[in-house]
């Protein structure tokens, strides 16, 4: 298909830009399209893509025409595209989570910010969060029943929001307790709600959005105390949660975040993080307990300083039962040109994560679960893509990686996992993640 796209901005002339040549489009009605990607979404991709490649065009709801990537070199010139080119898929996170989000920036207000949160969520800051991540795992296994069986995603839950909320946060006392009770009904709400179409007023405070507003503004009372708390603090200088190091940080031409926007990303931080590390440590427990020598490989390695076969095996759970299935763009240029195919403005690109993760021209045996194929061999940059891409791959990476490293470990060094022969959980979809149905359920006993 080809046409010539016109660009109109405003009242200023049209601009023509190059002749559109966009991927083909499935034969099917527009609503069964969008009926299909909003009910059965991995399914409907997977028989699209069967049928038409690994690049072809849907109507999605909310994001409306929108290209459908499952290519690693194709995602690569996504990600790596000039970013006032393609930008981030609108509309995002950002409608519930305010206007000082990074996901609500673009350009060099992104790159100025993602340089602002990098290093709180790096190196040798993660390295002090180390034993946040211990600590809270222990508290939480302490309860855990003993030869019963037991859903590890809700327990996985309360550990990554205590974890976020201590190290991202600073919050101790009553502010953690306060946190912890808006925070976890606040975000589920907002991430169905960020999906749907925003209305133009919120039908009263028991309707959604007004319930939304509310949770909002009880936050930021909190956020309020809880930045005055620690601007007083005489160890200011010296703390190290990402709050303080934001509080204490200026962009290049010195001036600081307002306190709004401190408020926002916070709120962004846990949102992106909480819900997907749990969901992620939840299919762990699932995989390794239905494979045996995955499992006695972990356990001797535990005891050991090492960790290599623990981060291959993190990486074969994210690859096989990915949590995010996509990461969205949004076309900004004129036109732009994406392997032979040219996408006029406007359009959504959507990078389907889980789709990439089962190719087996990548991944041999795409179905196996076998954490072997990533010793001493490290994945491939735009192959193995759970956190995204280019400018806008997930800033809580090396914090998710670290964390989840340390759950697993503590877990493994104080409780011995039996093995099942039960069949593999499916995957249920909560608005944000896809996590294991059942809750991820495990056996466990007290070494
Ligand atoms: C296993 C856990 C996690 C997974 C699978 C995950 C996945 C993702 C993905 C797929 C994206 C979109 C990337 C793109 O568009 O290219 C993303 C973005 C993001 N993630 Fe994560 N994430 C995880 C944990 C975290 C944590 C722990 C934090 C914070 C501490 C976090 C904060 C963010 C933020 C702020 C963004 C937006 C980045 C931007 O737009 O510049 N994530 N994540």
């Amino acid at each position: 298909m080809s046409e010539t796209a016109i660009v109109r901005d405003g009242d200023t002339p049209a601009v023509s830009a190059l002749p559109v040549r966009l991927p083909p489009t499935p034969r099917v009605p527009r609503f069964l399209q969008g009926l299909g990607f909003s009910v059965l979404q991995e399914w409907t991709i997977d028989q699209i893509g069967r049928r038409h490649g690994d690049i072809f065009m849907m109507r999605i709801p909310v994001f409306g025409r929108t290209v459908i990537v499952a290519d690693p070199a194709l995602a690569k010139q996504v990600f790596m595209a000039n970013t006032d080119d393609v930008g981030n898929i609108q509309p995002n996170l950002a409608r519930v989570l305010g206007p000082g989000s990074v996901f609500a920036l673009d350009g060099t207000d992104h790159r100025r910010r993602r340089k602002l949160l990098t290093p709180p969520l790096h190196g040798k800051s993660i390295k002090n969060y180390e034993a946040i991540f211990e600590e809270e795992t222990l508290r939480e296994a302490a309860s855990w029943p003993q030869g019963q069986e037991f859903g590890t995603l809700e327990p996985m839950m309360r550990i990554t929001l205590n974890a976020i909320l201590r190290a991202v946060f600073g919050a101790d006392g009553a502010h953690l307790d306060e946190l912890r009770r808006i925070i976890p009904p606040w975000v589920t709400l907002g991430s169905r709600l960020a999906v749907l179409p925003m209305p133009s007023r919120t039908y009263g405070r028991f309707s959604p959005w007004g319930r939304l507003a509310a949770y909002r503004r009880r936050y930021d009372e909190v956020i309020g105390r809880l930045i005055d708390a620690v601007q007083a603090d005489p160890n200011f200088d010296t703390r190290d949660d990402v709050l303080a190091l934001l509080l204490r940080s200026t962009y290049e031409d010195g001036s600081t975040m307002s306190r709004q926007d401190i408020g926002d990303e916070l709120l962004t931080l846990l949102a992106a993080g909480h819900e997907t590390t749990a969901a992620t440590l939840g299919w762990v427990f699932e995989r390794i307990s239905r494979h045996r020598d995955v499992l006695a490989k972990l356990v001797a390695e535990a005891d050991t300083d090492g960790n290599e076969y623990r981060q291959a095996t993190l990486l074969e759970v994210q690859r096989s039962r990915t949590v995010i299935d996509f990461a969205g763009r949004h076309v900004y240029a004129p036109t732009f040109e994406l392997g032979e195919w040219v996408i006029p403005q406007g359009f959504s690109i959507l990078v389907a994560i889980s789709q990439m993760h089962r190719r087996s021209q990548d991944f041999p045996g795409p179905e196996r679960f076998d954490p072997e194929r990533f010793i001493r061999q490290r994945p491939s940059t735009f192959a193995h893509i759970p956190f995204g891409g280019g400018t806008r791959r997930c800033v809580g990476a090396t914090f998710a990686n670290v964390e989840m490293d340390v759950v697993l470990r503590t877990v493994l060094r104080h409780f011995v996992i039996d093995t099942t022969t039960g069949p593999a959980e499916k995957s249920h979809f909560r608005g944000v993640a896809h996590t294991p149905k059942s809750g991820g359920r495990i056996v466990t006993h007290r070494r």
